[in-house]
């Protein structure tokens, strides 16, 4: 390790430890969910099971709650409820990397947990450099820099190129980068090895203007590009997109594409854009296979130059977290998204309601009330023209039968006026809800919507009541969460 690392890791340290008893007061400090120590935390990156062990790094300011210099911060687990927090995994120490080591991904190569990811250099006038760079571990924790692997920009490419994500397939390396052309438009770009070392460039497999899209975006950010259920799936995070009806309502989005990847041309031959969350807060998501063969995706519960600096949390020293785990899961030319069900070992103390009815407004239920549970609704008998649930007074989620629309409204952090996101949705069957103490993560219909979203109510305010235009009744499970 150089000295500046180490002085890097240990400033990093030294302010975990001076603002811990700050960051900890914090009301609406999450009890289930990744958060970084203190400061900013940003993407999931690295996100792999690694000799049974579960790995998420992460993109991490530990000195503001505003981007700067990434480090990579470090969570492990066996069985993705328990987390331990490791040591740093990379800092921003080596002159490839000093403005921060960006997103990326890890593989298995030679026996060693590999990380793949950007290395961000600014010069004073604020011209950009980006290197695509490796480090390696044969214990899973201490990281050994390799430097750049990719240090030239592929011919017609601006230096908004990052985020490599790294998979094999028929015996050979593939990368996608997120990149964006000199006239501006977002593509996610395909790089070939044998060995993982050197790389070749084959061109962009998708983006702006690239049949069958038109216009894009100017900037795609964190690809992921994995086969699930014998199709490939291109998750990106695209820049510049303009809002349209009731899609692309945050600052920026995260969707996919469903398609066929030709390795030869490049080319992926793909249908149309979907958002893969219909919430306030999801951005940059990756995903992995474990041993279980599971494709589970996890988000960024935030979203870049989204009133960030809004956040109420950020007075307390620290700002946003990730998602839940999700499986991922193909119906026809869809994703479906199921908290992976290991979560079901934060439950405790079931309640249960058979036919749980609603015949008015602000209907509650004994046990059904809380900051951080999990409730499951389903079978609903006479589903009504108007459905409710309010969430501790702050959020909530209505269902207008008439008109197709599921809404998800909060209190604007910004200014407490009301705020919303919505989606078409022909018919409600069930509702799962995970609520943590500033978290929402409402799956629809087994996931085939999810609406994810931070919102801040009153620690001391803790009323979950229904709501519906004629009596309606359902059968309604509710469990406290927590470890
Ligand atoms: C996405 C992103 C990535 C970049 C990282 C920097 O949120 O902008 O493109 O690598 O965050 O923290």
């Amino acid at each position: 390790m150089t000295d500046n690392e180490k002085k890097l890791i240990q400033q990093a340290e030294d302010k975990v430890k001076e603002c811990e008893s700050k960051v900890e007061s914090d009301p609406h400090r999450l009890t289930y969910h990744l958060m970084a120590p203190v400061g900013l935390i940003n993407d999931p990156n690295g996100w792999i099971q690694w000799r049974g062990t579960y790995h998420m790094f992460y993109q991490w300011n530990p000195f503001d709650t505003g981007h700067g210099a990434k480090f990579w911060g470090h969570y492990t687990s066996k069985d993705l409820v328990n987390w331990k927090h490791e040591k740093i995994a990379l800092s921003p120490s080596e002159w490839y990397e000093k403005n921060g080591c960006y997103s990326g991904s890890a593989v298995d190569l030679d026996g060693k947990l590999t990380l793949f990811y950007t290395g961000n250099v600014k010069d004073e006038e604020g011209n950009r450099e980006s290197y695509q760079c490796v480090a390696q571990s044969v214990d899973g924790i201490h990281f050994e820099k390799k430097g750049p692997v990719i240090a030239e920009l592929p011919e017609g490419y601006t230096a908004h190129f990052r985020d490599p994500k790294v998979w094999k397939e028929q015996g050979e390396w593939y990368m996608v980068i997120g990149a964006q052309t000199k006239d501006l438009k977002g593509h996610a770009l395909l790089y070939r090895s044998e060995d993982g070392k050197s790389w070749s460039f084959l061109g962009p497999v998708a983006g702006s203007g690239v049949p069958p899209l038109h216009d894009f975006g100017y900037m795609w950010e964190c690809p992921d590009l994995f086969s699930l259920e014998d199709k490939k799936v291109l998750i990106v995070s695209p820049q510049g997109l303009q809002p349209e009806g009731m899609h692309y309502h945050n600052t920026y989005q995260a969707g996919y594409f469903i398609g066929e990847l030709d390795l030869a041309a490049p080319k992926f031959h793909h249908g149309a854009f979907d958002e893969l969350d219909r919430g306030f807060e999801f951005y940059a998501p990756q995903t992995t296979v474990d041993e279980k063969g599971r494709r589970i995706m996890i988000g960024w519960m935030g979203v870049p130059e989204q009133q960030e600096d809004l956040h109420p949390t950020i007075e307390n020293g620290w700002i946003h977290c990730l998602t839940l785990p999700r499986e991922l899961k193909r119906k026809g030319c869809r994703l479906i998204q199921v908290p992976v069900d290991d979560l079901e070992a934060l439950r405790s103390g079931e309640v249960s309601v058979e036919k749980a009815t609603v015949e008015h407004q602000g209907v509650t239920f004994e046990g059904v009330s809380g900051d951080t549970l999990e409730i499951e609704i389903r079978d609903f008998t006479n589903l009504p023209a108007y459905f409710e649930i309010e969430f501790r007074r702050e959020a909530r989620l209505i269902y207008d039968r008439e008109a197709r629309v599921m809404t998800f409204e909060r209190k604007s952090f910004a200014n407490r006026l009301t705020e919303r996101r919505q989606c078409h949705l022909e018919e409600l069957r069930s509702l799962r809800i995970f609520l943590d103490t500033s978290s929402a993560e409402l799956f629809v219909n087994g996931g085939e919507e999810v609406f994810t979203a931070r919102y801040f109510p009153g620690p001391h305010e803790k009323n979950i009541q229904f709501s519906s235009s004629e009596p309606t009744s359902f059968s309604l499970k509710k469990w406290t969460l927590g470890l």
